[in-house]
């Protein structure tokens, strides 16, 4: 069984040029756009924080430098709000601020792929265990889904991914696993195929975009060779390393949003408004009504 040593960084792939969400992400990087009022990579950084990660580690790209910025100090607001005393908006900003130190940028300088961008985190990552978490996904559940994975890397060491159902007719566009024996409270991954044709999928659980990997994936992915859609996949940098090393499957059961789509991204908003007890009295009337017409 592979190594227990304590997964301390995440790595956030910021990159993404985010194209599906023209022309919002002209100008906004798509980790930006807001789910109720956090951005979407809020949620993501919150699950990682939840799961006790120290350090956040963020691959970015030209135009991404506002993700820099959300989490500095904005001094100019803050002076503002505490000339008028806004006590509970600056009480906001100051939770969300990471400590000092704890947040580190590298960019991504060509779309190359999912590969390619976890391996420019490997100098700041260096010979330890790390997360990843694709920060298109936003989940609710009981747990977080990384708090859950931790939990069962805890018991199984080696490498762990999260993986859902999908339909079988959804399966050509994710990463699948094949589903082995148990171990711990997960599963043995037996095989992985990234984007596989449609009717050739191993099973259908999908990898739903959260990871804790091992560090012998960077000297994988430097020589890996591009594949599906002809970019650098993790995947199969990943098959390769589950050679020599295990892999666990983590099988996440609450809910998962897809906010790098724009019926994901609008279910989201709802979801978590409805959740709300500042949004919900007056969103949920009229969302009935809207959706009633509909039906009229
Ligand atoms: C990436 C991964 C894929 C995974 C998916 C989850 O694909 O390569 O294995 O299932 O994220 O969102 P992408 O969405 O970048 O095409």
């Amino acid at each position: 069984m592979g190594q227990h040593r304590k997964v301390r960084k995440a790595v956030f792939p910021v990159a993404g040029l985010g194209t599906r969400f023209l022309p919002a992400t002209k100008a906004v990087p798509k980790e930006m756009l807001t789910v109720v009022d956090k951005p979407v990579i809020q949620y993501v950084v919150d699950e990682a924080l939840e799961a006790g990660i120290e350090h956040l580690v963020f691959v970015t790209g030209r135009g991404k430098g506002v993700i820099e910025d959300y989490f500095d100090i904005q001094y100019e607001l803050e002076q503002t709000l505490k000339e008028r005393n806004k006590k509970a908006e600056l009480t906001l900003l100051s939770g969300i601020l990471p400590k000092a130190g704890m947040a580190s940028f590298t960019r991504q300088q060509e779309p190359l792929g999912l590969g390619h961008a976890v391996w420019c985190a490997r100098d700041i990552v260096g010979d330890e265990p790390f997360a990843l978490l694709l920060p298109d996904m936003i989940m609710r559940g009981e747990k977080g889904c990384m708090k859950g994975m931790i939990e069962l890397y805890d018991q199984s060491g080696g490498n762990v991914i999260a993986v859902e159902e999908c339909h079988p007719d959804q399966a050509h566009k994710y990463g699948i696993v094949g589903v082995g024996d148990a171990i711990g409270s997960g599963f043995r991954i037996t095989g992985m195929v990234e984007k596989p044709a449609k009717g050739t999928a191993p099973s259908n659980f999908f990898i739903n975009g959260r990871y804790i990997l091992q560090p012998e994936i960077f000297s994988i992915l430097e020589t890996q060779e591009r594949g599906a859609g002809n970019e650098i996949q993790l995947t199969d940098g990943m098959l390769k390393l589950a050679a020599s090393q295990d892999f666990a499957g983590y099988h996440f059961k609450g809910e998962t949003f897809d906010c790098g789509a724009k019926d994901g991204f609008i279910l989201a908003n709802v979801a978590f408004a409805l959740e709300r007890a500042d949004i919900r009295p007056t969103v949920e009337e009229p969302l009935k009504q809207l959706l009633a017409a509909l039906k009229g």
